[in-house]
C-alpha cells in the first residue's frame, strides 16, 4: 500500500453536474454498474424495516441502551435532540447548496487531488478505467488544526468559510457525546473510547456530497456501497429527498431521515478498536431522475499515526484480537487509492478469529 502514488487522478475528471445538466438521456458506460450492483429502485423492498431512533435528551437514562442495541443490529442509528441549532444546521445546507449552483469556473479553483482529497471532487479511488459513481463531493479537513486551511475551503458563497467552522464546531461536540456514549454502551469507562482515539488531538474531515439527478438512476450509484473508514459519522441527509441505503443482511433498507435528526453509523476504525463488538456496517447511495440531493457528512477519526488496536478491555481469553495495530494515516489509503469497496478492506484487515487462529482469507477478496 505504501507504494501507491496518490499525486493525481488517471484520467480527466468530468463533473457528475455538467453531465446530468447537458440533459443527456443515457449515462457515459463508465458510470453503469454491473448488474450485481445496480440498485433496486421499486419501493417497498425493504419490508418497512427502519434503522433506531435515538434521542440524547432521555430522561432515563436509556440512550446507552439503545446505542448499544442500535450498534449490535444495524450498526446505524438517527439521533435527535442532539443538541445542534437548527437554524446553524439550515444554514449550512444552505451555503453548500449555493456552493454547487456557482459556474463551473468558480468551483474548478477548488478542484482536488488524491494527495489529500482536500477540495472539488468527483472520485475516489485512482483505478484507471473504474466504473465512477453519480456525484461530486466537497472534501476539506477541520481537525488537528495543523492540516486545517480554511482558504482551500470556499471563498463563496459568503460566509461560507464560517458556517463551516460553526458546523464543524457543534458537530465535534455531538461526536464527542456519541464517543462517550459508545463507550457506556459497551460498558466501558466513559472516556475508554475518546483516549484510544487521542483525547483531544482527534482527526475530523467534511464531506459535502451532492448527487445531481441521473436519467437512468436504475443503472448507476451516487455512491457505491462501502463502509466508512474512520470512526464515527455524522451524516446530515436531505428529508425530502431519500438516497442513502443500509445493508442489513442480504437486503439494502432505504434510510427516511426524521426532519431534524442526524444519521450516525460506526466505521471500522469502532469495528477494530471494539473487536467487533461493533460492526461498521456497508451503506451506498442511490440516485434519482427528479431531484438532486445533498447531504455532509462529518467524519471524526483516531489521531491519524496512532495505532490502532482492539482495546484490551475487549480482548478475553474467549475472544482474542482479531485485528493488528494500524495507525488511520495508514489505514485510509485503501479507500483513496481503490475507492469504495464495500467491508472488503475491513475484512481482509482482521488477521485472527476470535481464538486467534489465523483467519483464511479468501484468495481475491471481492472488489
Ligand atoms: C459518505 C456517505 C451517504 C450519503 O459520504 O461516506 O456514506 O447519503 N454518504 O451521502
Ligand atoms: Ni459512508
Amino acid at each position: 500500500m505504501g507504494s501507491v502514488q496518490l499525486v493525481e487522478w488517471p484520467e480527466p475528471v468530468v463533473r457528475v453536474q455538467t453531465l446530468s445538466e447537458s440533459g443527456l438521456a443515457a449515462i457515459p458506460a463508465h458510470y453503469i454498474k454491473p448488474h450485481a450492483d445496480r440498485p433496486s429502485l421499486s419501493a417497498g423492498l425493504d419490508g418497512g424495516a427502519s434503522i433506531p431512533v435515538v434521542d440524547l435528551e432521555d430522561s432515563d437514562g436509556s440512550g446507552a441502551a439503545a446505542v448499544a442495541a442500535a450498534c449490535r443490529e444495524w450498526g446505524f442509528f438517527q439521533v435527535v435532540n442532539h443538541g445542534v441549532d437548527r437554524g446553524l444546521v439550515e444554514r449550512a445546507v444552505e451555503v453548500w447548496r449555493a456552493f454547487f449552483r456557482l459556474p463551473l469556473e468558480e468551483k474548478q479553483a477548488y478542484a482536488n487531488s488524491p494527495a489529500t482529497y482536500e477540495g472539488y471532487g468527483s472520485r475516489l479511488g485512482v483505478h484507471k478505467g473504474a466504473i465512477l459513481d453519480w456525484g461530486d463531493y466537497f472534501f476539506l479537513q477541520l481537525l488537528p488544526e495543523k492540516l486545517k486551511s480554511p482558504e482551500k475551503w470556499p471563498a463563496l458563497p459568503t460566509h461560507c468559510r464560517e458556517t463551516v467552522q460553526e458546523y464543524g464546531d457543534e458537530l465535534l461536540k455531538l461526536c464527542k457525546r456519541l464517543m462517550k456514549l459508545l463507550s457506556i454502551s459497551l460498558g466501558l469507562d466513559v472516556d475508554r473510547l475518546p483516549a484510544a482515539f487521542g483525547g483531544d488531538d482527534v482527526g475530523a474531515t467534511l464531506r459535502v456530497n451532492y448527487y445531481p439527478k441521473c436519467p437512468q438512476p436504475e443503472l448507476a450509484l451516487g455512491l457505491s456501497a462501502h463502509s466508512d473508514p474512520g470512526g464515527i459519522t455524522v451524516l446530515l441527509a436531505d428529508d425530502a429527498v431519500k438516497g442513502l441505503q443500509v445493508r442489513k443482511g442480504d437486503r439494502w433498507v432505504t434510510v427516511q431521515p426524521l426532519p431534524g435528526a442526524f444519521i450516525v453509523n460506526v466505521g471500522d476504525q469502532i469495528q477494530i478498536l471494539t473487536n467487533a463488538m461493533y460492526k461498521s456496517v456497508e451503506h451506498r447511495v442511490v440516485v434519482n431522475a427528479e431531484k438532486e440531493r445533498l447531504s455532509l457528512a462529518f467524519f471524526y477519526n483516531p489521531k491519524s499515526d496512532l495505532a490502532i488496536s482492539p482495546v484490551a478491555e475487549l480482548v478475553t481469553a474467549d475472544r482474542r484480537a482479531m485485528y493488528p495495530a494500524m495507525t488511520f494515516d495508514e489505514y485510509r489509503l485503501f479507500i483513496r487509492s481503490k475507492g469504495p469497496k464495500g467491508k472488503s478492506q475491513v475484512t481482509s484487515h482482521q488477521k485472527y478469529d476470535s481464538l486467534r487462529r489465523p483467519t483464511m482469507q479468501p484468495p481475491c477478496v471481492r472488489a
